[in-house]
């Protein structure tokens, strides 16, 4: 794989698509900053990446950690050309109704986490006149789901606002890509009972997702037969579509039997 960029910083990279994607990107050559929480995972990617890899054990739900992370990644690898905001958490059930805990924090590590990421590497790509920023959103981003927590509310939020960045930033020589996969095998998913519809390794998944940023897709919504499942969702009357949601969807699984809502 060739990619078009020297200097990239993933984040999320200690784990699934994005440890992946860094795993990819190193192979082409690339200097890979890897960044997320789990400072063992990260060190230990870094060994096995090499010296073109550099660990940078960072929150992003901390601007400043990110923005210290980025200073560490310019100062040692040289300016971040490309930047991949993949970090995220996935649906977390609270063990208790309504908690706004939950939503509250899922918001949080997904899209301002996305935010930090973005606006840390901006002003440098506004000096230099080029660059290229990338948000992992999801095709969750085009539905509500039951039970989800808001996952799919704040997939929506990093989406539109990418979208807007987009226009905003046009003219600019710097990029914007949303990157929308469909169901991927990784940690996050690990933990899923019920059955996932066109699941992708993450080796593949993360070889089409860098292949969409080099190509500079706006938005890159796959598996294909997925993104055509959903845009039919999306023009199904809504009295149909949250019937046959609320059948598959409120059902209680293994997993959510303990911490289900109580249905109004
Ligand atoms: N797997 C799928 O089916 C799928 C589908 C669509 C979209 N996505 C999106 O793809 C992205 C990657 O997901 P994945 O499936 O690879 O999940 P994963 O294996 O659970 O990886 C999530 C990554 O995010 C990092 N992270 C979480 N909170 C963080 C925080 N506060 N600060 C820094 N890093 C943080 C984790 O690292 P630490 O815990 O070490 O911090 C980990 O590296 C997510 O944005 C997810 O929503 C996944």
């Amino acid at each position: 794989m060739s990619f078009p960029y020297r200097v990239v910083a993933v984040t999320g990279a200690s784990s699934g698509l994005g440890a992946e994607m860094a795993r990819q990107l190193a192979g082409a050559g690339c200097k890979v900053a890897l960044m997320a929480r789990s400072t063992d995972k990260l060190a230990a990617l870094a060994t096995e990446l090499g010296p073109n890899a550099l660990a940078l054990p960072c929150d992003v739900d901390d601007f400043a950690q990110v923005r210290a992370a980025v200073a560490r990644a310019e100062s040692e690898l040289g300016p971040v050309e490309c930047m991949i905001a993949n970090a995220g958490i996935g649906q977390k059930l609270a063990p208790g109704p309504w908690d706004p805990a939950v939503p509250e924090q899922i918001l949080r590590t997904n899209v301002q986490g996305m935010v930090h990421a973005l606006y840390a590497v901006l002003p440098g790509m506004q000096a230099r006149g080029r660059g290229h920023l990338v948000g992992v959103s999801s095709m969750a981003s085009y539905q509500g789901l039951p039970l989800d927590g808001g996952y799919a509310a704040s997939k929506a939020a990093q989406r539109v606002f990418l979208e807007g960045l987009r226009v905003q930033l046009r003219g600019t020589g710097i990029a914007v890509t949303c990157l929308c996969p469909g169901f991927v095998r990784t940690p996050m998913t690990d933990k899923n009972d019920f059955d996932m519809p066109f699941l992708l390794e993450a080796d593949a998944a993360a070889r089409r997702m860098l292949h969409a940023i080099a190509r500079k897709r706006r938005v890159f919504n796959f598996p294909r037969r997925l993104a055509a499942l959903v845009w039919l969702g999306q023009r199904t009357p809504r009295w149909l579509f949250d019937a046959v949601l609320a059948r598959m969807g409120n059902r209680p699984t293994r997993r959510t039997q303990a911490y289900s809502h109580p249905r109004p």
